[in-house]
């Protein structure tokens, strides 16, 4: 059977394609970009490359969507595609609506196209899963019970509002067309092969680095973290198992405010990476001025997909951070490599 993933050369989706070829007997086609964020290093060394085809490509081609649709005749789409850095799209808003809001919908628009020429069990087994953020909820406040399933949507910055619109746009081709859909809504990911912008990974970077560590306000803006492989293996059970047109949240119960989370992983690099002069990667911390529209607070209820189809995390965030940074000292060649290029314009 083939799954059809598109982002795959990023972060989630890349860790998505490890452990689908570990786990699975899927063959895999990835369709990505290469945006400044996505890099097919990602996938290399990977346990069944023969399972593996790497596409370059938009998710905005729809004639080339579709040209994947026909000849590869998926069991499934996993669409991890996306822009999805805050700060950037503050920046440049543009490139958020036209990949995750008109991209999203044209893979839609093709697919169900394309579904509508399937028979029998091809048609009734096969699923769009679209992977979605815990931001478009908004922000909570400190004593707000977290977000459920059926949490209004509030989003504040233009990345969780175009996720937002693609979300909707999923819901309404299940609703209106009958498209077998499913939506998750995940927490904040962290783990190997983050493209170092992101927090934990940029302060790994930037400390050994011997940089300042840039932390927005007064750093008590709370985040629930999960390790990526327990997103991943969650985005498997809602594949197989989940309910059709349903949104699922993932979370793993680990809210922390970004300074406890700078704190901690500066305590696991003086004992992993000890600088010479014994002095604490703590003293490299800055506060900056605070990013606008800056979310206070997410928290995810993830009762549904425990109660429903049994997931769970096996990570704790103290076990996933050290995996994390152990990861990012393993493996300085891949930060070099990623963030040559584009990311230093
Ligand atoms: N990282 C998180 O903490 C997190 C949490 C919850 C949900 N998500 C969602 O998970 C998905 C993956 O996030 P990520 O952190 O891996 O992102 P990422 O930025 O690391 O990777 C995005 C990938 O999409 C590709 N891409 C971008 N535009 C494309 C286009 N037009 N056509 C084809 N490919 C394109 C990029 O090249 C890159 O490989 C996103 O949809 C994001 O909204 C992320």
């Amino acid at each position: 059977m083939t799954i059809l993933v598109t982002g795959g050369a990023g972060f989630i989706g890349s860790n998505f394609i490890r452990y689908m070829l570990d786990h699975s007997m899927d063959t895999i086609i990835n369709l990505d970009k290469l945006t400044y964020a996505g890099n097919f290093k990602s996938l290399e060394g990977n346990t069944n490359p023969e399972r593996l085809t790497n596409i370059h490509g938009d998710i905005l081609d729809a004639e080339l969507f579709q040209k994947l649709l026909v000849g590869y005749k998926p069991r499934a789409i996993v669409h991890f595609a996306a822009e999805t850095h805050v700060d950037r799209s503050i920046n440049t808003p543009e490139d958020f609506i036209q990949t995750n809001i008109v991209g999203t919908f044209r893979m839609l628009d093709t697919t169900l196209e394309w579904w509508r020429t399937l028979r029998g069990k091809e048609k009734e087994d096969f699923r769009f899963l679209h992977i979605s953020t815990d931001e478009v909820y908004g922000s909570l406040l400190p004593d707000e019970p977290a977000f459920t399933e059926s949490h209004s949507y509030q989003p504040n910055s233009p990345y969780s509002a175009s996720k937002a619109a693609s979300d909707h746009l999923v819901r309404s081709y299940f609703h209106t067309y009958g498209l077998p859909v499913l939506t998750t809504n995940c927490s904040n990911n962290y783990g190997p092969y983050q493209f170092p912008e992101k927090l934990i990974p940029l302060m790994i970077y930037r400390a050994l680095s011997r940089e300042n560590l840039p932390v927005y306000g007064d750093g008590q803006n709370i985040r629930d973290w999960l390790f990526v492989d327990d997103h991943c293996v969650a985005i498997n059970q809602v594949l197989n198992n989940g309910r059709v047109g349903e949104p699922y949240n993932i979370g793993s119960n680990s809210e922390m405010k970004n300074i406890d989370v700078v704190h901690a992983l500066c305590e696991i690099l003086d004992k992993a990476s000890p600088k010479p002069d014994g002095s604490s990667y703590k003293e490299q911390i800055r506060f900056v001025p605070d990013r606008a529209g800056h979310d206070k607070r997410y928290a995810i209820n993830s009762d549904k997909i425990r109660n429903e189809l049994g997931w769970q995390p096996s990570q704790t965030f103290a076990s996933g951070l050290q995996k994390t940074v152990e990861w990012y000292l393993s493996n300085t060649q891949w930060v070099d490599s990623i963030t040559k290029g584009d990311y230093l314009k």
